[in-house]
Parts: structure tokens; sequence; C-alpha cells
């Protein structure tokens, strides 16, 4: 069955803000996204998802959308955005959206108007109540329940304040928003990343959760975790807290809707949600067409998402087994999603890395994207190595739920500010977000030297963490990103081919064949610090033995290199003995 294009592209996710600042005011916008149209399109990517572009009063860097029909002015106009749109087609890049749907802005015009009183047109729009019905807590700010003097009553937020619940039980929320989705459909855009599904309904019984701690207290505790077992109660104690807050029944009739909106444009438009449950891909035809695989993404993130597992290749098989065989109960077609890093979590870079072998370890980590099967997603910076730039002083702070975590770990905690400061440094967002470094001179050649960037650019950029230095040598990361993105466009069987673990118990590596009808590819990554002598010569009995095998594999095989992340003499290998580097990447077909 010939693939569609979302399952053939790797995306790359722009995070507009601080993507690239074509009018030089310190904030990213659609002409500087259409000044690096090239760039995407040598880098090797192609589609691009990005975060959210409409008007926002930015409570949660634009996530707060106050008319979801336009742009932020800072980006641009609606004229500036077709440009963009157009252009990218014209590279041949498709471009995604996000679509927010849980909530707006509390400046929106409809919640201005539902607001203002208890019997207007639109008084039913958001979720309201008489007094705060339970203890609900928002995932940001603590209380989710705000009162709103003009109406005497409480509106629910999952989210900040800022950031009301829309009330999906109304059919005129769901025409509202399904309006607006076909306002860019119709522009061309090919589709939509949507965000944080899992929050659009609530439980109606409004069951309050027993969680002895308040949000901050919880957020506090997980800080201090130290061991597996405190670690794991405070993950239970978030999913405790939330429990009645999210994966609530309903989304799937409205994820049909929207899926048969997008299916009456041409184009195979596309939906990837914001949640790892296989669940929103319905029978596999009528809602989400992707899901990401957020649990390998999690890997080694902080105690919030606490999944005990570090980036092994043990724990890679496991993922890939349970996400594979979830998957594969939705139907046979049911694609992968795979993605390390986005705007919301610690860059790859930093996350994997041991403070030794970081660079290799970034690499490990694209090696793994685009070799395993499914539709990577990447994030804008890692191509170079950014890593989580920490900002120490509190008032710098633009992630406005890590202002809030500052403000409570002084006044109510008493934490000491300092000490504060650092633990809102780290949960904050603002560390991956920071502007994209192009160059090594002033302001990283995002903005114009001395104009004050939104966030601070970081030191690094002078240090060679940047694409213009990354650009000209050729053993940098970004030409490694190059090199393996063009290779997975020229080896079919990484994109379409089947996934077949061999050596189930290897420690120090991960080897995994990829199968087509006319390739048969096998990956091999080191996670060794040391040189490791392999002998694949038991493969072709794997693949013989393996249900998911397409092609008879002749014994006597030999590999012929495809990629090699270390200078390789021969092209040939015995598969009785393959040596590889430490860390080395080694992507081979194997050929009678
Ligand atoms: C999603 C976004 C995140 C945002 C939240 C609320 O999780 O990825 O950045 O803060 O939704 O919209």
């Amino acid at each position: 069955m010939a693939l569609k294009w979302w399952q053939t592209a790797v995306f790359y996710q722009i995070y507009p803000r601080s993507f690239a600042d074509g009018n030089g005011d310190g904030v990213g916008d659609f002409r500087g996204m259409t000044e690096k149209l090239p760039y995407l399109r040598d880098l090797g990517v192609d589609a691009l998802w990005l975060s959210p572009h409409f008007p926002s009063p930015n409570w949660d860097c634009g996530y707060d959308i106050s008319d979801y029909c336009g742009v932020a002015p800072e980006y641009g106009r609606l004229s500036d955005f077709e440009v963009f749109l157009n252009e990218a087609h014209h590279h041949g890049l498709k471009v995604i959206l996000d679509l927010v749907l849980n909530h707006t802005s509390d400046e929106h015009a409809w919640f201005f108007e539902s607001k203002s009183s208890r019997n207007n047109p639109k008084a039913d729009w958001y979720v309201w109540q008489d007094v705060p019905p339970n203890n609900w807590q928002s995932c940001f700010d603590g209380e989710a329940w705000t009162y709103v003097p003009e109406r005497g009553q409480y509106y629910y937020h999952y989210f900040m304040r800022q950031q009301p619940d829309l009330n999906w039980h109304n059919p005129q929320v769901v025409d509202a928003m399904w309006k607006a989705a076909r306002f860019w459909l119709d522009m061309g855009v090919d589709g939509y990343r949507l965000d944080a599904v899992g929050t659009i309904f609530e439980d109606p019984h409004l069951t309050p959760h027993d969680v002895p701690m308040s949000l901050a207290e919880l957020r506090n505790a997980s800080d201090l975790a130290q061991t597996p077992e405190q670690k794991e109660v405070v993950q239970k104690y978030w999913h405790d807290m939330f429990q009645h807050q999210l994966g609530q029944p309903g989304v799937h009739d409205l994820m049909k809707q929207l899926r048969a909106i997008l299916d009456e444009y041409p184009g195979d438009r596309m939906l990837v949600g914001e949640d790892d449950d296989p669940d929103y891909m319905g029978n596999g035809q009528d809602e989400l067409q992707l899901v990401f695989n957020f649990p390998l993404m999690r890997t080694e993130l902080d105690p919030l998402s606490y999944q005990g597992k570090t980036f092994t290749p043990g724990w890679i098989r496991e993922n890939q087994a349970q996400r594979l065989a979830a998957l594969g109960k939705i139907s046979s077609e049911a694609w992968p999603c795979n993605t390390l890093g986005n705007h919301d979590c610690s860059r790859v870079y930093t996350r994997f890395g041991d403070g030794i072998h970081d660079a290799e370890r970034a690499r490990l980590g694209l090696a793994t994207m685009l070799t395993l099967k499914g539709t990577p997603f990447l994030y804008n910076g890692e191509e170079i190595g950014m890593t989580d730039s920490l900002i120490g002083d509190a008032t710098l702070l633009r992630d406005t739920m890590a202002t809030w975590y500052y403000e409570r770990l002084v006044n109510d905690l008493h934490v000491p500010a300092p000490q504060a400061a650092e633990r809102a440094g780290k949960m904050s967002r603002d560390k991956n977000r920071t502007p994209m470094q192009w160059t090594g001179g002033p302001n990283a050649g995002f903005s114009p030297a001395a104009v004050p960037t939104w966030l601070p650019v970081d030191p690094n950029h002078a240090d060679g963490v940047n694409v213009k230095d990354q650009l000209g040598d050729p053993l940098s990361l970004f030409s490694f990103y190059k090199r393996m993105l063009h290779l997975r466009r020229s080896t079919p069987a990484l994109i379409d081919g089947n996934y077949q673990v061999v050596h189930q118990e290897a420690s120090d590596y991960l080897a995994f064949v990829r199968q087509n009808e006319h390739q048969t590819v096998l990956v091999v990554l080191s996670f060794s610090k040391e040189r490791i002598r392999l002998d694949f010569s038991d493969v072709p009995e794997v693949l013989a033995a393996g249900k998911a095998s397409i092609q008879p594999v002749a014994p006597g095989l030999h590999a012929r290199t495809i990629f090699s992340s270390a200078g390789r003499s021969k092209t040939v290998e015995n598969l009785s003995e393959i040596h590889l580097g430490a860390f080395e990447i080694y992507i081979a077909t194997l050929e009678g």
C-alpha cells in the first residue's frame, strides 16, 4: 500500500517566537520563517509543525489564543502567513498548525461575552459554577476555579487562569471551533497538531481528588524526591490529582467530527494529537492519524513524568514492543510517531548527555528517531545541539507556570529566594525555547546586535553551537543531521520497512532490521564507550523466524555499509564480525 505523505515525512517543529527574527525586533516572525525555508529544505526535513502563531496575550506563550483566525501582530499579518505557506509548499514542505481546543485566552471575544452576564448568548460557552464544586487544581497555577464578579460565578481552567476551558458540550462551541479549523484548511494548511486533547472534557460527577497536597506542594515534593520510592509516590500523586480532569469520555466523537472535516479536503490532511494514547486513532481511519510516542520522549525527564527509564537499548526495545503492540490492536496500518523533544521539555542534548558524551548521545538520539519505524518529529535547534539554557534570575522568566512556582516557593513554602529561582528556572520551559542560534556573532544572528531578544540567547552560540559554524564543518552535528536525513530519504526500507529486533538482550547496543520487498537494512546503534565486536551471522535465522519477515533471506549474506558515523575502511562487512567504534551508528544493507 502506498504510504501517505505524513507517513514518509520527517517533521520539524518551529517555535515561531524563537526561530527567525525577520524584522529585527527581538521576536521571531513569518518573514524570518519564510527566509529560512531554503535552510529547512537543505537540512532535509519534509514537513513543519508551527507552535501557535495566533494573536495572544502570551500568558502561555501563544497557547492562550484570543483570535483563532488571525496572526499575532509580532509575527506579521495574514498576508505574511500566506506568503510563508505558499513558499513552504513551493519548497516541497508541508505545514501543520497548532490547534488549541480545550481553552481560549481570557481575552478572547467569546470569553469577554461569556463572563459579562449569566444570560448572554455565549453564557454557556465556558464551564461555570456558582461555587467551586471541588478541590480540582489547575496544572499550572493552583486552584482550577476562578471567580468572576460580573457573573458572581467561577469558571474552570485546567491550565492558567488566563486560559478558561471551553464547554465542549455546547454545540455552538463545536461549530465555532470547526469553523476556525476550516479557515486555515481552506487556505491550504496540511493539518493540525491538536493541543492537549486529553483535557477537553472533565468528569461530569466533578469527583474531588484525594491527594493530601496542593499543586505547589506536589511540585515541591517532586523536586525533592530522590529515591525511586519517593519518585513513584509523587508520580502516583500527579496521576491521582488530575485523574478526573483528563482522558474523560466524549473526545472520540469530537475527533471523528474533526477528521471528517479534514477528509473533505484534498491532499490527505492530517491530525496528530498531543497524547500518547492510541485510542485517539479510533479504528485507524476515523480519528487522528498519529499520536506521539511520549513514553520514549519522557525518558530521563524530571520527576513530574518519572518513568524510571533511561535512554538505553533495553528501554528503546521495550518501548517499541509496547507501542507497536498497542498500535497493532488499532489496525495493522496504524502508524507510529516518535519524538524526543518539543517546546515543553528539556532539550535532548542536555537530557541525554552525560557531560562527556553529549554529542555522541545526541547523535544516537537522532539516529534512533530516523531509523525506528514511524514518523519522526524533530524540534528546532536540536540539529545544532542547542542545550537547556537556564535562567537563574526569576525576574527574567517568561514561562508563567515557572514564575507562579517561584512565588509559591518563596511566599508559601519559605524556600530561600536563590534556591527557589534555581528550581523555577529548571522547571521552566524557557530553558528549551531560547532563540535559534544562527551564527556565532552578536545575538547569535537571531536579532541585530544590541536588540533585546524576548528570551536571552545562550552564550554557547559563540562556542560553535550555531548554524553558520556547523554548516561548513563536515564533522559537526548539523552535518550529521543532514547526512542522516538524506540517508533516510534515499533508503526506502527505513521509511516503509517492517521492524524486527535482533539481539534482544544486548545491553550496549541496539540492533534491528528494517525490511521491505526490495531492501533489508541492518541498523546497529552502539551505546558503548568502547569499541565492540559483534557477530550478526544469526540475522538470516532471526529474520526467517520472525513473523514480520517479508523476503526470504539467504544465508551467506554480507553487509554493505550505507552509513557510519565513524570512519570505516571497508564498505562490505562479513556479518560474523563487525567492529563498531564507541557510539558508532552503523547502517548497512544486507545482500547475498
Ligand atoms: C500543551 C502545549 C503547552 C501548553 C499547554 C496548554 O501541552 O504543548 O505548551 O502550555 O498545552 O495549552
